[in-house]
């Protein structure tokens, strides 16, 4: 099988690669990835020599290198990943998210459906969504695959969107697709924009912890290398136009979270206890920020028998180590332009 994996070297596309490519040495691996300031081929050094794992630079909105590269390659399967990400970025600028995760989405579409059109058999579009199209939720309640969709920010409502367009291909042209809808995922290789690997970065530079609002949002948190699994089982064992949502069973208040990723730090950081908590400070909240998102990921667990291999604390610790352990790593991405992205953003 050839496989396209899009967006593979940013965060969670990374350790989908990376994993398929081991598990998998009778796959042919291609990752495409557009290399934005979130795209990082530092992520994956360790396999690029790997016989079955070809790199293709190249932008999904780019609708002729697309479809040159699906029939150079014939891919059997898609695994779409790549995409704008983070919400506060969609908030600056909503087109960008329009272009890459709306018009590209549709690109691949066209591709694939271009290719495969004469025979559907043992062909997959595999579109990785998030559990943010489902909105927002109140103190009670789980986003069952069911639920109805309701984004709130540009990010959601463009995740929204192509979600929509898989599905309208596979009821208008057959095409055969799964999409599954995570939840927050945390790790190794976790561009320091988002919560857990800014607090990390800031907290060992001794930096302020900037919480949104009051810190009382909650989110359901999962372990990167847990999601990555979740994504080889569905793409091999899904059912052809089904929905899995894909989640931690585990849910943080932003304020308890922050104050437990401080206590570990503090230990690892050899600092006294309480030193990490007083650089939280509250800042002005985010425009229209989701109170709450939490997965009911009964359906993948009960069909494909998947949960996650690892409790909270466990990937925690497991993640900041990494951090800790890989000081190039962040020292190279938040050298350049993340500084100016950070001075913006925050000050
Ligand atoms: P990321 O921002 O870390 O990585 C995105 C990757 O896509 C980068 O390597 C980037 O270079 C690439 N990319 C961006 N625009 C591109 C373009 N126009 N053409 C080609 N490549 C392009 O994102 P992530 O956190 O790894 O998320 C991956 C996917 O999973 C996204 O679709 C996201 O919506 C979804 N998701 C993320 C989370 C999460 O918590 N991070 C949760 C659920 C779902
Ligand atoms: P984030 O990691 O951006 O993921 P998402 O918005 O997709 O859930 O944010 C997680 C939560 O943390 C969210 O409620 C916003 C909050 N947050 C802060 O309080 N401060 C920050 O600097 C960031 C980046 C996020």
């Amino acid at each position: 099988m050839n496989i396209l994996i899009t967006g593979g070297a940013g965060f969670i596309g990374s350790h989908v690669v990376r994993r398929m490519v081991k598990n998998y040495p009778d796959y042919s691996i291609y990752n495409l990835d557009a290399l934005t300031y979130a795209g990082n081929l530092e992520n994956l050094n360790d396999i690029e020599e790997f016989s079955n794992y070809t790199f293709l630079k190249g932008d999904i909105t780019d609708a002729t290198f697309i479809n040159s590269i699906f029939k150079k390659y014939a891919f059997d399967g898609v695994i779409h990943l790549a995409a704008e990400s983070h919400v506060d970025r969609s908030i600056t600028n909503p087109l960008e998210f329009v272009m890459t995760n709306v018009i590209g989405t549709v690109n691949l579409l066209n591709a694939a459906k271009g290719l495969w059109k004469d025979n559907f058999e043992n062909k997959l579009f595999y579109h990785v969504s998030t559990d943010e199209v489902y909105g927002s939720l109140g103190e009670s309640g789980l986003f069952t695959e069911t639920t109805a969709y309701d984004p709130n920010s540009p990010y959601s409502a463009s995740k929204a969107s192509s979600d929509h367009f898989v599905r309208a291909y596979g009821e208008t042209y057959g095409m055969p697709y799964v999409i599954s809808n995570c939840s927050n995922n945390y790790g190794p290789n976790h561009f320091p924009e988002k919560l857990i690997p800014l607090f990390i970065n800031n907290i060992i530079q001794k930096k302020s912890l900037p919480v949104y609002g009051d810190g009382n949002y909650t989110r359901d948190w999962l372990f990167v290398k847990d999601h990555a699994a979740a994504i080889d089982l569905v793409f091999h064992k899904g059912k052809n136009h089904e929905t899995y949502n894909i989640g931690g069973f585990n849910e943080w208040k932003n304020i308890d979270l922050v104050k437990l990723l401080c206590k570990i730090m503090d230990t690892k950081l050899n600092r006294s206890s309480g030193e990490s908590e007083k650089l939280i400070t509250y800042v002005k909240d985010r425009p229209g920020h989701d109170l709450r998102y939490a997965i009911d990921a009964s359906k993948i667990n009960k069909e494909l028998g998947w949960a996650p291999s690892v409790t909270f604390e466990q990937g925690l610790e497991k993640t900041i180590d990494w951090f800790l352990e890989n000081e190039e790593w962040l020292a190279n991405v938040t050298s350049g332009d993340y500084k100016e992205y950070y001075a913006k953003m925050y000050q």
